[in-house]
C-alpha cells in the first residue's frame, strides 16, 4: 500500500537535473530565456479558444445559453481562476524545474499514485486538446483556400461524425438551412466508399500535426524560434482586430449585456477556459530553460497576465460590432468583419488565426512527449520513451508518438466533445497542483523556495473551489468520458508501472 504513495525526493529530481552526466551528455538543450518562454506561453494560449470557441459561447449552443456581451465577464472570472493556478504552479516549477510539469510536482509530493493519475490525465490536456486544435485549424485553413478558389473536397475536410450530424440535419422534416450543415450533408453524400464504409477523414488536420511533428523532432531551438515568429504575428493580427474593430462598434449591440444572466456567464466560463489553457505548458520547457528558478514564474504569469488583457479587449471589440446573437459560427471573429461588409480584414484575421493555432499545437506538441519523456526516466512508462535522438537530442520517440496519436483521432474528432473534455482533464490538473502546493508547504515548509506562491492559504484554496465550479459546469457526459480515461490509466499503472517504478523496493519517501 505504501507503494502507492512513495514519493520522488526532491533533491533526487534536482540532482537529476544538473547532474553533468545527464545534462550535457544526454540532457534536453538549455536554450530558453524569459522572453522566449513568454512567448512559447503565449504561443500556446491563444488559438482556438479565442478563434473559434468564443462564438459559441457569446451566442450560446443547444446545451447551453448564451454569455452575450458579458462574456468579457467570463474572460475576467476564468482570469482569476487560472491566475490562482498560475501561482501554485509558479511555486513548483521554480522548485522542481522539470520536463514533466503537474506531473513532476505531484511524484514529489502526493506520491506516485497520484502523479500517476495526474501524467496520464495531462494527456488529455496536451494530446486530446492539441486534436481540437488541429480540427479548429483545419476548418480555418480550408476557408482561407477557398478565399483563393481551392476547394478541398468537403470528405477530406471533416470528421464523420459531423458529416452524418449535417446529413440527417438536412434531411429532418423541417430541413436545416444552416450553411455550416448543408456543408457537411454534403460530405457525407459524396464520400467514396471502402468496403461500404464513407471514407470522411480531416485530412489537412493531419498534414499540420505531422508538420509540427517534424519540426519538433529536428530541435528545441528551431521549435522556440518558429513559434517566436508565430507569435509576433498572431498579436499582430490580433491587434489588427482592435484597431479596425474599434473604429466599427456600435455600442448598441452590447445591449442586453448579459441577455442570459449569470447563466449565460457561467456557461461561457466553462468552455472558454480552453481559451487560457497553455500558460501551464510552459513548465514543460524546464529543463531547457536557461534559468528556469527566475524565469519559469516570470514567464507563466507574464504570458497570463498578456492574454488576459487582449482576450478582454479582443471580446469587448467583437460584441461591439454585430449583435450578440449572430455570433454562432465556427469563426467568430472574422465572421464579425464579414457581416460588416469587411470582406478583406475578415481575410486577414483567418490568416491570423492559422498562424495562431499553429503556434498553439507546435507548443503542446513539445510538451506532451517531455511529460511521457519524464514518466519514462521514472520506469512509469517503457524506457524507449526517454531515448533522446543522438543528433537533435530532442525526445523523437515520444514526439513521434503523440504526433501519431494527435493526427489519428484528429482525423475523425468531434470538435465540441473533445474541448469540453481537454477543459475537465486540465482543470483537475490544476486542482492537484494547488493541493500539492499545500501539501509540500505542510511536509516540508523549510524548504528553499524561489518563488512563493503569496497568500498560499488563500490562493490554493481559492483555485481548487474556482477550478472545481468550472469543472461542475461541464455536462454529466464530459465527466463520464472523464472517469473512463483516468480508469483505464489505473489499469496501465498496475499492469506497468507498479512493477517498474525506479522508486519500486525502495522505502516511500518521507515514510
Ligand atoms: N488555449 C489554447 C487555444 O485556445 C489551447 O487554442
Amino acid at each position: 500500500m505504501n507503494a502507492l504513495f512513495r514519493r520522488k525526493p526532491i533533491s533526487e529530481i534536482r540532482d537529476e537535473h544538473v547532474d553533468p552526466q545527464t545534462e550535457v551528455e544526454h540532457g534536453l538543450r538549455r536554450s530558453l530565456g524569459v522572453w522566449q518562454l513568454t512567448a512559447l506561453g503565449i504561443g500556446a494560449i491563444i488559438g482556438a479558444g479565442i478563434f473559434s470557441g468564443a462564438g459559441t459561447a457569446v451566442s450560446g449552443g443547444p446545451n447551453h445559453p448564451g454569455a452575450g456581451p458579458g462574456l468579457v465577464v467570463s474572460y475576467v472570472l476564468v482570469a482569476i481562476a487560472c491566475g490562482f493556478a498560475a501561482l501554485c504552479y509558479a511555486e513548483f516549477a521554480s522548485l522542481i524545474p522539470q520536463a514533466g510539469s503537474a506531473y513532476t510536482y505531484a511524484y514529489a509530493t502526493l506520491g506516485e499514485l497520484i502523479a500517476w493519475i495526474i501524467g496520464w490525465d495531462l494527456i488529455i490536456e496536451y494530446a486530446v486538446g492539441n486534436i481540437a486544435v488541429a480540427v479548429s485549424w483545419s476548418a480555418y485553413f480550408t476557408t482561407l483556400l477557398s478565399g483563393f478558389g481551392i476547394h478541398m473536397p468537403s470528405w477530406l475536410a471533416t470528421d464523420p461524425r459531423t458529416a452524418f450530424q449535417g446529413f440527417t440535419a438536412v434531411h429532418a422534416a423541417t430541413p436545416s438551412t444552416d450553411p455550416t450543415m448543408i456543408e457537411a450533408a454534403h460530405a457525407w453524400t459524396t464520400a467514396p466508399h471502402i468496403l461500404g464504409f464513407p471514407v470522411i477523414i480531416n485530412l489537412p488536420a493531419v498534414l499540420i500535426v505531422a508538420l509540427i511533428t517534424w519540426i519538433l523532432v529536428i530541435g528545441i531551438r528551431e521549435s522556440a524560434w518558429a513559434n517566436t515568429v508565430m507569435v509576433i504575428l498572431k498579436l499582430a493580427i490580433l491587434f489588427f482586430f482592435i484597431a479596425m474593430g474599434s473604429f466599427w462598434v456600435k455600442p448598441a449591440n452590447w445591449h442586453p449585456f448579459m441577455p442570459n444572466g449569470w447563466n449565460g456567464v457561467f456557461a461561457g466560463a466553462a468552455l472558454i477556459f480552453f481559451a487560457y489553457i497553455g500558460f501551464d505548458a510552459v513548465s514543460t520547457a524546464a529543463e531547457e530553460a536557461k534559468d528556469p528558478q527566475r524565469d519559469m514564474p516570470k514567464a507563466m504569469i507574464l504570458s497570463l497576465i498578456a492574454t488576459s488583457i487582449i482576450y478582454i479587449v479582443v471580446t469587448l471589440v467583437m460584441t461591439g460590432l454585430v449583435p450578440w446573437n449572430s455570433h454562432g459560427s465556427a469563426d467568430p471573429l472574422a465572421a464579425a468583419f464579414t457581416e460588416r461588409g469587411y470582406n478583406w480584414a475578415a481575410g486577414i484575421i483567418s490568416f491570423g488565426a492559422v498562424i495562431a493555432m499553429a503556434s498553439v499545437l507546435l507548443v503542446f506538441q513539445m510538451g506532451q512527449p517531455r511529460i511521457f519523456f519524464s514518466m519514462a526516466r521514472d520506469g512509469l512508462l517503457p524506457p524507449f520513451a526517454a531515448k533522446l535522438h543522438p543528433k537533435y537530442r530532442t525526445p523523437h520517440v515520444t514526439t513521434i508518438l503523440t504526433g501519431a496519436f494527435v493526427a489519428f483521432f484528429a482525423a475523425f474528432a468531434n470538435i465540441n466533445e473533445v474541448i469540453e473534455l481537454t477543459n475537465i482533464g486540465t482543470l483537475f490538473a490544476f486542482v492537484l497542483v494547488a493541493v500539492g502546493v499545500m501539501a509540500l508547504r505542510l511536509r516540508e515548509p523549510e524548504r528553499h523556495r524561489p518563488f512563493r506562491t503569496p497568500a498560499v492559504w488563500f490562493v490554493a484554496p481559492a483555485a481548487i473551489l474556482s477550478c472545481g465550479f468550472l469543472m461542475y459546469q461541464l455536462p454529466l457526459i464530459t465527466w463520464k468520458r472523464f472517469v473512463i480515461w483516468l480508469v483505464v490509466g489505473l489499469v496501465f499503472y498496475f499492469l506497468y508501472g507498479y512493477w517498474k517504478s525506479n522508486l519500486r523496493d525502495r522505502p516511500a519517501a518521507g515514510s
